[in-house]
């Protein structure tokens, strides 16, 4: 059997043998959604400077912020929809296979496709909080051609309740991202470059406490080498729904 059948076939067992899975996972699971990711081919930070997205910049600057922010993020936000890797996903955590799912993303998908135990550790694009009195309001039921946005209560600045670069993670997601990836005896790490701290330190937890990994990516990361014991080289959305099929092939 060739190789890459030969891993296929290996993951499938691990996962279809499992009811503790954590997956964790990176822009690359929203690819083929139309999303483009941060890094590598086409990645955002190859046509944006990271620095619009850290926070004393939003703060001095909150109109030159918001108008690349509206651009990479809200143009086209509700233009994308989950693609075969997300909905993969949201149908194991039906099945009880996986005990939590923690993104980086920040495009909701996960949740659109029907996953519940998602753990957004960057946030969510889908709400604005108002930096002033901290009320938050749907993305979508904010006019977004005046910018910077202001509140419609107190007139107070408008930010999106994403963690920009400078900002901390917010606290219940990351005690439950911690207990996730102690706790599970399979993770899945899929689509992410394990460029960012302190989220690409999760998977290493879940290696200390015996976890096997298996890595889905078009290209190798830090991880692919050092822990990942499975390495499924391809997309997302193609490998996803290949490895259902071989769960279900044998049950
Ligand atoms: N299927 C699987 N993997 C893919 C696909 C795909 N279709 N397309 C791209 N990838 C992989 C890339 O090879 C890369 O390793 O997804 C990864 C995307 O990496 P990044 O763009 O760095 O995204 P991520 O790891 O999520 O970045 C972490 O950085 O800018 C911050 O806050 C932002 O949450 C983000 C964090
Ligand atoms: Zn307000």
């Amino acid at each position: 059997m060739e190789h890459r059948l030969v891993n296929l076939t290996k993951a499938a067992n691990l996962i279809r043998n499992s009811n503790k899975i954590c997956v964790f996972t990176g822009a690359g699971i929203s690819a083929e959604s139309g999303i483009p990711p941060f890094r590598g081919e086409g990645g955002l930070w190859n046509r944006y400077d990271p620095h619009i997205l850290e926070i004393g910049y939003f703060l001095t600057k909150p109109k030159e912020s918001w108008e690349a922010i509206r651009t990479i993020f809200y143009d086209f936000f509700h233009q994308v929809a989950p693609n075969p890797a997300h909905k993969v996903l949201a149908q194991w955590e039906s099945d009880g296979k996986i005990t939590g799912l923690i993104t980086q993303n920040i495009d909701n998908l996960h949740a659109q496709a029907g996953s519940v135990k998602v753990y957004e550790f960057h946030g969510n694009c889908d709400r604005l909080l108002c930096l002033d009195c901290n009320k938050s309001y749907p993305s979508l039921s904010v006019d977004l051609k005046e910018l910077p946005p202001l509140c419609p209560d107190c007139f107070g600045l408008l930010k999106p309740d994403f963690v920009f670069f400078g900002e901390g993670i917010p606290p219940l997601a990351y005690q439950q991202s911690i207990e996730a990836a102690s706790s599970c005896d399979l993770m899945l790490i899929i689509g992410t470059s394990g460029e960012v701290a302190p989220a690409n330190h999760l998977p290493h937890i879940a290696k200390r406490n015996k976890a096997s990994i298996i890595e889905i990516n078009r290209e190798p990361s830090p991880y692919t080498k050092t822990i990942t014991d499975i390495y499924l080289e391809g997309k997302a959305g193609e490998l996803l729904p290949e490895l259902n099929d071989l769960i279900n092939l044998n049950n």
